[in-house]
């Protein structure tokens, strides 16, 4: 088993260079499928999740080809089958991707039920809603859903939830769909824009990704292309906040600062100083912390997957804050962790109530997701002694060589391999 152990008490300072966005690279992994040319895909991030996508298209008959550290070229023509490897894909949650890829390219799809972090009820019933409006019948079998159409055809999709995955899925199974495509409802997050991008620059018709109303017109034909994947936001605001957390002084490279606005306003009213640049921001603490209230929402309002880390900071600042989480059923598992780091957090449904007590402790503690896991490193490098971090699997999932980037901000991070079980030990 591998943990990240944390001596906790430094400052991070330095510069650190942001990686290609997960949530858009596991989107446009897959419609690569739809490209009947070879693509090469940029800045894409050294992850599990991409590590997995990557797997699943060569299983499926894809070349896959290395030509750098985040640069890979995919000839997706010689895929001849519907059926994503079950293994490959219950690993993932994103795999549900494929579907949408799948579809649009041969009418006919067949994924296993996806996994991915327990954050609660996670359903696809708008996804599948999506499928069905273009014509599609959509059957869940033995734990495999099936989808195919004799032809699929542009039509009104209207979203009861906005679903970043249905909308990433219903513009995959669009974007070659005769006719006329609209999205109504649609989600607006940055890797939506991406994927949108990513298509067009193969030659699909798509207008208004970023809006709530994205309009498709089917193309015969999609050629290759070569595009390079947004930086990722998530990765980028966890950065901002373990520098905040620390009292450290960080430059984060690679960014776009207009995605990360929703963040640095709530770190700008805990008192954290943030300063943009064209593309990177520096993030220093020159004050005290004070608390403040976030409620997580869609794009453009404070991410949902940033609500752990931020959860974290609080707990460092003075005052009450409270947190009202607004996507997902079950995003304060991670509380109970951080309260064996001395965090005063008390949680009733969705909100959270974080009395700042200015200090954590170093403990052993479990990762029960994927970004609980970057809130637990963010704890143990702002806490004094060592923090433990298990199931560090999740945390692999979506950043980039997080100990790494860590370390070379000044952060005392190691991995280390424990021959064994995952028994606690004691404090
Ligand atoms: C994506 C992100 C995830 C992020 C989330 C919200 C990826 C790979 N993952 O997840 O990191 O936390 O957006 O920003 O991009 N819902 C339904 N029916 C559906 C689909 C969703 O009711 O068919 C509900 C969900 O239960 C949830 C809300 O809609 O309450 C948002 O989910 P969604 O935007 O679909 O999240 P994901 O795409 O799975």
């Amino acid at each position: 088993m591998e943990k990240f152990v944390i001596k906790g008490g430094r400052c991070l300072n330095g510069e650190v260079v942001i990686s290609g966005a997960k949530n858009a690279a596991v989107g446009i992994i897959p419609a690569v499928i739809l490209s009947d040319e070879p693509c090469i895909l940029e800045n894409v991030p050294d992850i599990s999740d991409v590590s997995i996508s990557l797997r699943i298209l060569h299983e499926m008959g894809a070349k896959v080809q290395t030509l750098s550290r985040d640069t890979f070229r995919i000839d997706a023509s010689g895929i001849n089958n519907y059926c994503v490897p079950y293994e490959s894909a219950r690993q993932m949650r994103a795999s549900y991707y494929f579907l949408g890829a799948l579809l649009g390219k041969f009418n006919k799809a067949r994924v296993s039920m996806p996994g991915g972090c327990p954050l609660g009820d996670r359903p696809i019933d708008q996804h599948l809603k999506a499928f069905s409006a273009l014509g599609a019948r959509c059957n869940l079998d033995h734990g495999m859903i099936d989808v195919s159409a004799d032809n699929l055809k542009g039509s009104q999709i209207y979203l009861d939830v906005v679903s970043v995955g249905a909308t990433m899925n219903a513009m995959l199974a669009a974007v070659k769909a005769k006719g006329l495509s609209v999205i109504e409802n649609a989600a607006k997050e940055p890797h939506i824009v991406d994927l949108a991008n990513f298509l067009n620059s193969m030659g699909a018709d798509i207008m208004g990704a970023g809006t709530d109303v994205i309009k498709i017109r089917g193309v015969g034909y999609l050629r290759g292309t070569t595009y390079s994947v947004i930086p990722d936001q998530i990765e980028a605001g966890t950065f901002m906040v373990a520098a905040a957390a620390t009292g450290g002084d960080v430059l984060i490279k690679n960014v776009i600062p207009k995605h990360l606005e929703s963040i640095s306003n709530k770190l700008e009213k805990i008192g954290v100083n943030v300063e943009e640049f064209d593309d990177s921001v520096r993030v220093w603490v020159d004050g005290p912390l004070v608390k403040t209230n976030i409620k997580t929402m869609p794009h453009p309002g404070f991410p949902t997957d940033m609500q752990p880390q931020m959860a974290t900071l609080l707990t460092l600042a003075e005052g009450t804050s409270i947190i009202t989480e607004g996507v997902w059923e079950q995003r304060f598992r991670y509380v109970d962790e951080l309260r064996r780091m001395g965090a005063d957090i008390s949680v009733d449904g969705k909100v959270a109530v974080v009395e700042g007590t200015g200090c954590l402790q170093g403990a052993p503690v479990k990762a029960c997701d994927l970004r609980a896991g970057a809130a637990l490193i963010i704890a143990g490098l702002a806490a004094s002694g060592v923090t433990e971090v298990e199931d560090i699997h999740h945390i692999e999932r979506g950043y980039d060589n997080l100990d790494k980037k860590l370390q070379a901000l000044g952060g005392d991070i190691i991995k280390k391999h424990f021959p064994g079980s995952s028994v606690r030990k004691a404090i």
